[in-house]
């Protein structure tokens, strides 16, 4: 067998192109271009690449964006001061902390101060808690676009065995409340974990967002499963790669995300589609909570 891939950067695009004829309707409607702001505390060259790539993406879809950065040894009162200013900014629609934060942050304290219907990486105390009840305001884009990534494949969660390794705010919790959320059977794996190939092997979809090369061999794999990599690590010789021995485990897979070119454009797809929801939200006069009802009325 030879996995058929899940290509992000494909299905990214062309959720994009949805993306940007709903950027173009809300313009020509209210006058209004979605913006997101960004703030970037340090120098992590990983972080600023990250950064660089959701600004040039927003500008392919039409979405205003702004980048305030800070330097590293910035004091969190600062951060939080600036995110104040940004919730009560009109015309920003989006704001968006990229982590990890120098280690001297709060990082809960600066999260929880964005304005809930401002926050489109879906971070923030009540996002998360509303994870847990089925009422999102923001669905974190990472797990969001990998949920994106298996409905466009047609790929079915209800009632499959779901083992996802890293155990991560951003990744790992969100992804597994999302398919427990879908009626999924969920197992989460993290570096305590004993025997992790137990839980792998049972996997029909195997997520794995742990930051360690060529964590997962093809032993550690059952026939025929879909395999999603949100691993992305730079080796020695300047390669990135995955979490996943991907060249093993592709003979054995249904299904396989590449890296680069598989989570990593979806993240960022689903990160321009919130922030096109916030401003068809706040334009609308609709704020978190939202009710779907009043939201489709609206529309
Ligand atoms: N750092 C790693 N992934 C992410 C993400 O999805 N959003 C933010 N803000 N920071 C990150």
């Amino acid at each position: 067998m030879t996995a058929i891939l899940l290509d992000g950067k494909a299905i990214g695009r062309q959720i994009r192109e949805v993306t940007s004829k709903r950027v173009t309707a809300l313009r020509a409607r209210t006058g209004v271009t979605p913006a997101l702001a960004v703030i970037l505390v340090g120098q992590n060259p990983a972080s600023r690449l990250y950064v660089n790539n959701k600004i040039k993406a927003c500008a392919e879809v039409g979405i205003r964006s702004s980048l305030h950065e800070f330097p590293a040894d910035v004091d969190s009162g600062a951060v939080v001061e600036r995110i104040k200013q940004l919730n009560a900014d009109r015309e920003v629609h989006g704001i968006l902390v990229q982590l990890p934060l120098p280690a001297h942050h709060d990082i809960h304290a600066v999260l929880r101060t964005i304005a809930v219907e401002k926050d489109v990486d879906g971070f923030h105390l009540y996002n998360v808690g509303g994870l847990v009840l089925g009422e999102t305001v923001f669905p974190p884009c990472t797990p969001y676009g990998v949920m994106k990534l298996l409905d466009f494949a047609g790929i079915d969660v209800t009632g499959k065995n779901v083992t996802i390794v890293g155990a991560s705010n951003i990744v790992g919790k969100p992804m597994a409340l999302m398919m427990l959320a879908r009626e999924a059977t969920v197992a989460i794996c993290h570096v305590r974990t004993r025997d992790l190939a137990q839980y792998t092997i049972l996997a029909d979809i195997l997520i794995v967002a742990a930051g360690v090369p060529n964590l997962i061999i093809p032993q550690m794999v059952r026939s025929g499963a879909v395999v999603i990599d949100v691993g992305i690590n730079r080796l020695p010789d300047r390669r990135l790669v995955g979490d996943i021995d991907f060249e093993g485990v592709r003979k054995k897979a249904a299904y396989i995300t590449p890296v680069p070119g598989g989570v990593g454009p979806m993240t960022v797809t689903m990160l321009l589609e919130n922030t096109v929801t916030a401003a068809e939200r706040q334009t609308s006069g609709l704020h978190a909570p939202v009710d779907p009802e009043a939201l489709a009325q609206a529309e």
